[in-house]
């Protein structure tokens, strides 16, 4: 058995642990630098990571006192710069990484963006994979033309059409042996395996084609993260990485077990998607010095930074409580599987103080603290009760936690076999992370499109592809 790990990054002097970008070792203010992301992923490479998972909003943390000082004053996800620009440096750094990409369906287009996923799958060849998200921030839906959010479950609705659209352009419109470049006949596309996708419904109008030829993995690797009750249909119909954050085990367990239900009631093989689970991991030599380590991380927490980004999940403002007040439960447009953790919690109600101090070391992800056997040893427990095939590493204090993580946890993983094999040519994501073929699962209910089209799968499909 092999472990896969990814890590949980985004472009921000925050990401998942408020106020301890002020940590010494910290070098996160250099986030705006090229040098620090090449240099964080050579680490990865080294370190054994699958890929680098990148976060993404598209809009500021304005709802905690409905004003955006707090997340400006403690970096939390701002400022945060466009990653799909930091992409073919980091690919040109590394050999085997895969990057995680976020996207949001909800204010992209999807035939901009599907150009943007194919450029950056040539350019990487084959190691990107597109993490849908549909948003939850009302601030993004005011920036982008919109009086505020599209309702939670419509915006999957949407997200469904966009998907579709998606399909078609990745997987229908241009055959792979479209582009020839033949200079003898003068032929650099050959125009008849180049088709227009015709797509007329609800929300989207492409009639195509697709403005460039398809990459490695034609449809980009997708990950998933919502966790709502629609969230989850979302992530049966397209899903083949599920990015899931629960800080119980046993919890997270009902989820992976209910999707992998869901999934073989569509037809899919649901062995073939993987779950992966954020952590947050302080290690050192010892027990005692990690746990040490642990208390000087706490004396950094920033209790106004972390419900900033609270706010910002949820869409629910707890500036005007007292720190000993109960969070209560209400209907929320925004992330709802996040309210619900603190909220819908059968064993314990929680309070405004425990829920900054809780997620300020690694956001609502369960922290895993030890010597190098003792992490892999909770890792492996994690695993067991949840369910989950590999894990999503977040970094409280960084880059120094991942380079923790190559120095002190890579090595135990690796005399333990639980790391996978690389192979000296490089796999396109798809293949290194689910063990697959470079280009979607046949059951992938993107493939139904392919039957249903009534002009037929493409060329290139009919000889059956990988
Ligand atoms: C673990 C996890 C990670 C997520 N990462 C992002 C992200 O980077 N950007 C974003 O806009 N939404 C992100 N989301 C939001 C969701 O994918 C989703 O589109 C939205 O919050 C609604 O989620 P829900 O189905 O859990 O209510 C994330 C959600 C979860 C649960």
């Amino acid at each position: 058995m092999t472990i896969h790990f990814n890590a949980f990054d985004m472009l921000v002097p925050v990401h998942q642990s408020p106020g301890l970008w002020r940590h010494p070792e910290s070098r996160i203010d250099q986030f705006d630098q090229l040098e620090y992301w090449t240099g964080l992923s050579q680490t990865l490479e080294r370190a054994g990571f699958s890929s680098l998972f990148l976060a993404d909003v598209p809009g500021v943390y304005d709802v905690y006192g409905s004003s955006h000082h707090s997340a400006a004053r403690g970096g939390v996800q701002y400022p945060l710069l466009d990653l799909q620009v930091l992409v073919p440096a980091l690919a040109a750094a590394t050999t085997h990484l895969g990057f995680g990409l976020t996207a949001s369906v909800t204010y992209e287009q999807p035939y901009l963006l599907a150009r943007r996923f194919a450029t950056l799958d040539h350019l990487t060849q084959g190691r990107v994979a597109w993490n849908v998200v549909t948003s939850y921030q009302d601030s993004a839906a005011r920036n982008l033309g919109m009086q505020g959010q599209i309702p939670h479950d419509e915006r999957y609705d949407r997200a469904d059409e966009f998907m579709e659209v998606m399909y078609k352009l990745f997987e229908h419109s241009i055959d792979d042996d479209a582009v020839i470049a033949d200079k003898e006949s003068g032929v650099f596309t050959d125009p008849e395996k180049v088709r227009g996708i015709e797509h007329e419904s609800t929300w989207f109008s492409v009639p195509g084609p697709m403005l460039t030829h398809p990459g490695p993995q034609r449809t980009p690797l997708l990950f998933q993260a919502g966790s709502s009750a629609r969230g989850q249909t979302f992530a049966v119909d397209h899903g083949e990485a599920i990015f899931v954050i629960n800080a119980r085990p046993e919890k997270l367990a009902q989820q992976v077990e209910s999707t992998r239900a869901q999934l073989t009631d569509a037809g899919r093989d649901s062995s073939s998607v993987i779950f992966s689970a954020m952590v947050t991991i302080i290690v050192a030599d010892t027990e005692a010095e990690a746990h040490a380590r642990f208390q000087e991380y706490a004396a950094y927490v920033d209790t106004e930074a972390a419900l900033t980004l609270f706010g910002g999940w949820t869409g629910v403002d707890l500036s005007d409580l007292h720190e000993d007040d109960d969070v209560a439960d209400v209907q929320t447009e925004a992330n709802q599987s996040a309210l619900a953790m603190f909220t819908k919690d059968p064993s314990r109600r929680w309070t405004v103080r425990e829920v900054a101090e809780f997620i300020s070391i690694g956001g609502r992800g369960p922290t895993i603290i030890g010597d190098p056997v003792q992490v892999v040893d909770q890792l492996l427990e994690y695993q067991r009760i949840s369910g989950v095939d590999g894990f999503n590493i977040s970094a409280a204090v960084r880059p120094a936690d991942f380079e923790r993580f190559e120095q002190f946890v890579t090595p135990e993983l690796r005399r333990r076999g639980l790391l996978p094999e690389r192979p000296e040519t490089p796999l396109t994501l798809r293949e290194s992370l689910l063990g697959a073929g470079p280009h979607l699962a046949q059951d992938h209910p993107a493939r139904r499109l392919a039957r249903a089209d009534a002009r037929g799968p493409r060329a290139d499909e009919r000889a059956g592809p990988a």
